[in-house]
Order: C-alpha cells, then sequence, then structure tokens
C-alpha cells in the first residue's frame, strides 16, 4: 500500500490518499477526508486499465463537492421526510438539507469528517479502516455513534467495504458508500448503453420530494424491471410518473431474499470495453441513481465536466425514509447492538 499526501484542510489538517493494489497491478484509492473512494482502475477485455470511478484530484475538490462522490454518507443514507422521526416515543429533528427534506446525513455529514485510518498491515489483502465519530446531537441524531469502514482490495478485484457501528443511546443508523461508476472508463460517456440487472422483484415508489409513499410495488409491467439484465437507456426517458418526478433512475429496489447474508444485488455490463461490475450486499435495498443532478458544472480527475448520467451509483443500504415506515426494515440501533453492513464490488471483463 502506498500512501500519499492529498492536500491541506482550512483549517491545517493533513488529509491522506491511501493506494491499494492487488497483485495483477490493479488498484483502488481512498482518502480519509471523508472516507472516500477516490479511484477504481481495472482493465477492460484488452486488458487497457482505466479508471471507472469519478472523483476528485485532491483533498479541496472533496470539500467543495456536494454530488456526494464516493463518500461514505451517513448517519443516514438518502432522504428522511422533513428531517422528523420518533423514536422510543421521543420526536427528533434532523436537520434540513434537500428542500423540506434531510438528505445523506444533513449538511455536516459523515462526508465532512475527516477519518482516521489505520492500515491493516497483517492483512492478507491490501486493507485499510477508517474510523470516524459523531457526537450526540450532531444533524439532530440521538447518541454518540462510532462507525468503522474497512475497505479491502483482493486479487479478485473485489473491493469489500465493511461496516461496524455502536451508539451509546438509542439511535438510527444506515450509512451507504456513494461511488459514482462508468464502466467505459471515460465519464464523457454517459452510462445509458450500460446493461444492468437488479435482483429485485419490487421497489418503494417515491412521491415529491423523493420521499418513499410507503408502498412496496412490483416491478412487473414497470420501467424499473430490471430483473433481466438490459440496457440502462431503453428505457429511462419512458413517460413513467415515477421516472418523471426523478428525471431518471434514482429509486430504491427492494432486493430478493433478504435475511442479512451477502447476496447478489446487481451486476452492470459495458458492452465496448467489456468491464463488468457486480454488487453484493447484505442490505435489504439498494439505490440505484444515473447522475440525474450532474449538469457538467462539477469538474473531477483531470479537470472533465461531469454531465447529465455520465455515471451511475448502486448504494447499498435500508430504504430511504424508513424510521417513518412500519412496514419497511428496521434501522433501529441500540446500546450494545452493533451496526454491521457488508457489501463487495466485484470487477472483471468479458471478452
Ligand atoms: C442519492 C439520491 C439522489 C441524489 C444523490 C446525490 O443517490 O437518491 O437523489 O441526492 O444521492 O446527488
Amino acid at each position: 500500500m502506498t500512501s500519499n499526501h492529498f492536500g491541506k484542510l482550512a483549517d491545517g489538517r493533513e488529509t491522506t490518499l491511501f493506494i491499494l493494489k492487488n497483485r495483477n497491478g490493479r488498484s483502488v484509492s481512498i482518502t480519509n477526508l471523508g472516507a472516500a473512494l477516490v479511484s477504481i482502475i481495472v482493465p477492460d477485455r484488452n486488458k487497457v486499465m482505466a479508471d471507472v470511478l469519478l472523483g476528485h484530484e485532491d483533498a479541496q475538490g472533496y470539500v467543495d463537492d456536494n454530488s456526494y462522490l464516493g463518500f461514505i454518507v451517513g448517519r443516514y443514507g438518502n432522504r428522511i421526510g422533513k428531517g422528523k422521526f420518533s423514536l422510543d416515543g421521543k420526536a427528533y429533528q434532523l436537520g434540513l438539507n434537500d428542500g423540506e427534506n434531510h438528505l445523506h446525513g444533513g449538511k455536516d455529514g459523515f462526508n465532512r469528517k475527516l477519518w482516521k485510518a489505520a492500515i491493516n498491515a497483517s492483512s492478507a489483502v491490501e486493507s485499510v479502516t477508517m474510523h470516524c465519530s459523531s457526537p450526540d446531537g450532531e444533524e439532530g441524531y440521538p447518541g454518540k455513534v462510532v462507525l468503522d469502514v474497512t475497505y479491502s482490495w483482493n486479487d479478485n478485484d473485489e473491493l469489500t467495504i465493511d461496516y461496524t457501528g455502536t451508539t451509546d443511546a438509542p439511535t438510527i443508523l444506515n450509512p451507504t458508500s456513494h461511488g459514482y461508476f462508468n464502466l467505459t472508463g471515460d465519464p464523457n460517456n454517459t452510462i445509458l448503453d450500460h446493461e444492468l440487472m437488479i435482483a429485485a422483484d419490487q421497489f418503494t415508489p417515491s412521491v415529491a420530494g423523493m420521499i418513499p409513499s410507503g408502498k412496496i410495488l412490483s416491478v412487473e409491467g414497470t420501467p424499473l424491471d430490471f430483473r433481466s439484465s438490459r440496457r440502462i437507456g431503453d428505457t429511462i426517458n419512458d413517460p413513467y410518473d415515477q421516472l418523471q418526478l426523478a428525471g431518471g433512475y434514482d429509486h430504491n429496489w427492494v432486493l430478493r431474499n433478504y435475511d442479512k447474508t451477502l447476496h447478489q444485488a446487481a451486476t452492470v455490463y459495458e458492452p465496448k470495453s467489456g468491464r463488468s461490475m457486480e454488487v453484493l450486499t447484505d442490505q435489504p435495498g439498494i439505490q440505484f441513481y444515473t447522475g440525474n443532478f450532474l449538469d457538467g458544472s462539477l469538474k473531477g480527475k483531470g479537470g472533465i465536466a461531469y454531465r447529465y448520467r455520465s455515471a451511475l451509483c448502486l448504494e447499498t443500504q435500508h430504504f430511504p425514509d424508513s424510521p417513518n415506515q412500519p412496514k419497511f426494515p428496521s434501522v433501529i440501533l441500540r446500546p450494545g447492538e452493533t451496526y454491521r453492513q457488508t457489501t463487495k464490488y466485484r470487477f472483471s471483463a468479458r471478452t
């Protein structure tokens, strides 16, 4: 593993970039600022290496970012309606940073923290653990939460992200990794030609503000049916109310066979390069987002403008607004319990 300076924050603190390399020379890099994934460099079918992740060149890029490129988001990945929820009969008001709603942990979420990094020298594969602590009351959440996120990169080009979290008072916790992928390796291309499979028969429809209505609907007969792999661009502009509401795909799918063990959640394939990415998780949901808010104003690595639909996100998590939806799996964490999540992104190339 190599670690490099990644730039100073305004208050003088140094940030670091950790580069995890496997035996085949493929690499993943992560910064301790927001515990963000910065790059994933993997081969296409002709063994040509390219970076399949959107990101920034240095810490300042992440400080200025409002699109959550690669960050670990939390305490709550995705939205909580009006930022309100009740727990054990007590009402809480979270910070509002997405219109009248709370998104991705609020304006001072996990993505704004400088995490404490530890290289796992005894691990059989390259691995680094990021540690952060969120004080009681931060962004309105109860309880002091501590979270460890371990990134491991093995010789099979599998990136594993393991989370463990604890609290000292009853709270809610639902972090996720917000990587933006473009398997062509060139974010000047859109992701419309990528082919996607999502292992889900149902999704949670949204109402205005992208808050779940609380219903769970079948994907059958809708443009959200990705049970068999197919081209994303074929249906993204369909005149379907859910797509119009979100300006494309930006929804939560209810993963099949949720039992808290690792299952295949999604597979993306990009036909020109042959690159493929499988997503496995032990979480109940996956947010598939097609970069509908990217508009070219955000410039990333190499000064490239990140345009509309130039990347896709597959965020493994609990469903949005779960604290207000009794039918959704629980996101409550109590003292003495441990929050756990394991998600794997597995890269390969088809000939
Ligand atoms: C998630 C949300 C989107 C958007 C992005 C970040 O994927 O569902 O609506 O907020 O994060 O821009």
